[in-house]
This record gives C-alpha cells, structure tokens and sequence, in this order.
C-alpha cells in the first residue's frame, strides 16, 4: 500500500450507482429493508464480471492443468497461468515464479510455517504483533510447540497501532522471522510496514506481511514493500472463496522444503526417491482451485478497471463520513483511532451487547460483524468482549452509513 498515490492523468469521480449495478447480491432487501452490506472485511461481494469468469470457465475451458495436450486443457492451463500473471502484475512481483496459489491467507501462512518453519531450532524466535488476527498468530504458536522457538509479540496501544518503541529490542540475533499484519482486519490501522522490513533486514531477517485487508483496498506493491512473504485472499477482494495468494521471493522459496507433496509438484517419481518440480509449482501440489484462480483473475481486472487510487478515495471518504457519523452517536465510542487507517470502523455503545446490537441491526436491514474478529489477543488487551465492526468498501453509500446510524439509535431505544 503506498502512502500517497502517484499524480495520474485524471480520471472522472467514481459512478456509484454504476458500481453497484455491477454486484448482483446489493440488489437485494433483508427483513424487507434494502441490504445495507457493511461487512466486506469479513468477505467482500462479487461483481458480475468474477461470477461469469467463473460460470464460464466451468461451461466452456473446464479441464485439468499442466497435464494433458488437448484443446480444453490447453486452455484451462492458459487461464490458470494467465490468472498468476494478473496477480503478478497486480502486486508487481518481480517473477510468476514468485506467486504461489494457495486457499487464502491462512493457508500461505501456514505454508510458511510448514516449510520455512523446518528451519528453526529451539531457542530461535518469531516476532508477530499483537493485532494480529488467529490466522497469523496460531501456525506460528504451533511452530514455537514443536521446535522449542519462542513467539515474541510487538505490543499495541489503546488506540489499535503498533508500539513500535522496543522494535530493535525485539529484533534480535535469534529472531528468524517478523510476521505482521499491513492493515488491521479489527481497526483498520494500516502499519508501517516499511519500517519493520528495514529493522528486520538490518539484521538480514525475512519478513512476512499478512495483506489481506490491504488488497482490496489501495495499491500494493511487494517489491517497494521490500518484504520476503505477502499473503492475501481472493474472497475479501471481490475474488471468489477458496484461493489466495502467497508471494514469496524467488530466492527465499527456493530454499524452502515444499509444503505439500503430490502430483504437479514433482518433475519426476521413482521408488528410489522424488525429483520436485520448479517454482512455483513446487508448492501446489494436487488439481488446485483452477476456477477460483480464474474468478480471481477476474477480480483483478475489475479492481484494476475501477482504479485502485479511486477505490481508495472513496474509501476515505467513506471513512471520514463514517467517522462523523458515528461519533454522533450518544454512548458510542470507536474502537481503532490511528491516523492511517482503512475504512474499518469498530465500535463499542454503552450498555450494549455487541451481539444483540448485530441482531437488531440485521433487522434492519444492516450487515455488521460483531465479537473477537478474529483476534482475541487484541479484545483481551483492551478489555473487550468484542465489538462492533462496520467495514466499508467503495460500493458502500453514505445513505448506508447514515442508516447505520439510524439502526443504531433503533437498537439502543429497543436495547436501552
Ligand atoms: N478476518 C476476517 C474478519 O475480519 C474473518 O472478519
């Protein structure tokens, strides 16, 4: 995610309604009221375009890949590979060999900790931060167990940002690897990354950045980034479920032991021993999600269509407004108040449950997330049993938050 976006010719303000039109699930109401879909770092919807790809894969190229000559197959591998140079591109790795299909995030994650994770000896440490979400803390805490490493924690503040006052304290002769969040899945801070990557190479460490809540929503750029491992999902950038993306720098994989073994990841099998395949074959082992690789594809061109800079303009509208907005809102407090943030806005309201004020707002038509998110360290330190948690993405109106809002004052009448 770059700081400030590069002066490009001028392109016209977002149509909305356009967009909208794009997303066949928004057309819909719930409890009789419009849908109002505030939960898009949970999963993002998909637009027509992903949702044909994918139809069409399945109606006309479906085959399997990288094994036979037929026509289908030909095709189906064209558009597999076709799909990992769009995400190449997308997040300008320097080499397809670099971009590994995977489930999700989560499933990159624990690739890492699976193969690179053979490295570490009892006594080596793991440096991660305390925002993290389950996905980036568990594999590594189950590394730790298994090869007596120890898990380090970058601590937090109140106001949902990282402490980076300890960094080079942290970082030490036997850290291995820094694994951290870009953009916060519960506040919405968006980390200096940067800063981490030069303190850790300072002392020739690999950095892990877990993107999945920063694709979707500004440019990322891993070679600017500077960091050895990027992971990020389809499904929370309007790609479909079940694909996901581990980049991993060519010299760095090339090291590691594969993840999974099977089919497509070997050049050659004899009972005498396995030759492995090259990268980035190497880790897909198995038919992989050819279909989700292409609807993520697909996702990409989208993205790339409406413009990335756009998208993330509006979403700091989007969040501005939201902000306003809510503050508004007697007893509301948000939760996540750094400077750089995405459009996430977690909440708490005095004497209100999270999880009722979910029920309540679902009545009406409003689609949150309410509870951990995902991140129970990060409630435990700030005392919370959960929160609240509207997540907004471009195709979100201010008229939705507005009946946020609304709803909420609905929920605390009823609640209250
Ligand atoms: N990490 C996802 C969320 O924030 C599941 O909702």
């Amino acid at each position: 995610m770059t700081a400030a976006p590069e002066r490009r010719p001028e392109r016209p303000a977002l149509d909305i309604e356009a967009i909208r039109r794009d997303f066949p699930i928004l057309q819909q109401q719930v409890h009789g009221q419009p849908l109002a879909y505030l939960d898009n770092a949970a999963t993002s919807q998909k637009p027509a375009a992903v949702i044909e790809a994918v139809s069409r894969y399945y109606r006309e190229d479906n085959a399997n890949i990288h094994r036979a000559v037929h026509t289908l197959a030909d095709r189906a591998t064209a558009a597999y590979e076709g799909a990992r140079e769009k995400v190449r591109r997308f997040i300008n790795a320097g080499s397809s060999r670099e971009v590994v299909f995977t489930r999700g995030a989560t499933e990159a994650i624990n690739l890492v900790a699976a193969s690179f994770g053979q490295r570490l000896r009892e006594g080596d440490e793991i440096l991660v931060s305390h925002l993290e979400h389950h996905a980036n803390i568990v594999p590594w805490q189950q590394l730790c167990e298994r090869t007596g490493a120890t898990l380090r924690v970058i601590p937090m503040t109140a106001t949902g940002e990282l402490d980076l006052a300890d960094l080079d304290g942290l970082i030490n002769e036997r850290t291995r690897l820094v694994s951290v969040v870009h953009v916060s899945n519960v506040f919405g801070t968006i980390n200096p990354v940067e800063r981490i990557v030069e303190a850790a190479h300072a002392r020739e460490i690999p950095v892990l950045l877990d993107g999945a809540q920063a694709t979707p929503h500004a440019p990322v750029d891993v070679q600017s980034l500077g960091c050895d491992f990027y992971v990020f999902s389809g499904h929370k950038m309007y790609g479909p479920t079940g694909i996901g993306v581990l980049y991993g720098r060519e010299a760095l994989l090339e090291t590691m032991p594969p993840y999974q073994t099977g089919g497509d990841m070997i050049r050659t099998v004899s009972f005498e021993g396995t030759e492995f395949n090259e990268l980035p074959f190497r880790f897909e082992a198995g038919t992989p999600n050819i279909a989700g690789a292409v609807g993520l594809g697909a996702a990409v061109d989208y993205l790339e269509g409406v413009g990335l800079e756009r998208i993330a303009a509006r979403e700091q509208e989007l969040l501005a407004y939201g902000t306003q907005a809510l503050e508004s809102v007697e007893g509301l407090s948000i939760v996540g108040t750094a400077p750089r943030k995405a459009a996430v806005l977690s909440f708490v309201v005095e004497d209100m449950h999270p999880g009722d004020m979910g029920t309540i707002l679902d009545h009406q038509g409003v689609a949150v997330r309410t509870g951990h998110h995902c991140a129970m360290p990060a409630m435990q330190f700030l005392g919370l049993p959960g929160t609240t948690r509207a997540s907004l993405a471009f195709y979100n109106t201010f008229e939705e938050v507005d009946r946020l809002v609304k709803a909420l004052a609905f929920a605390r009448e009823v609640l209250g």
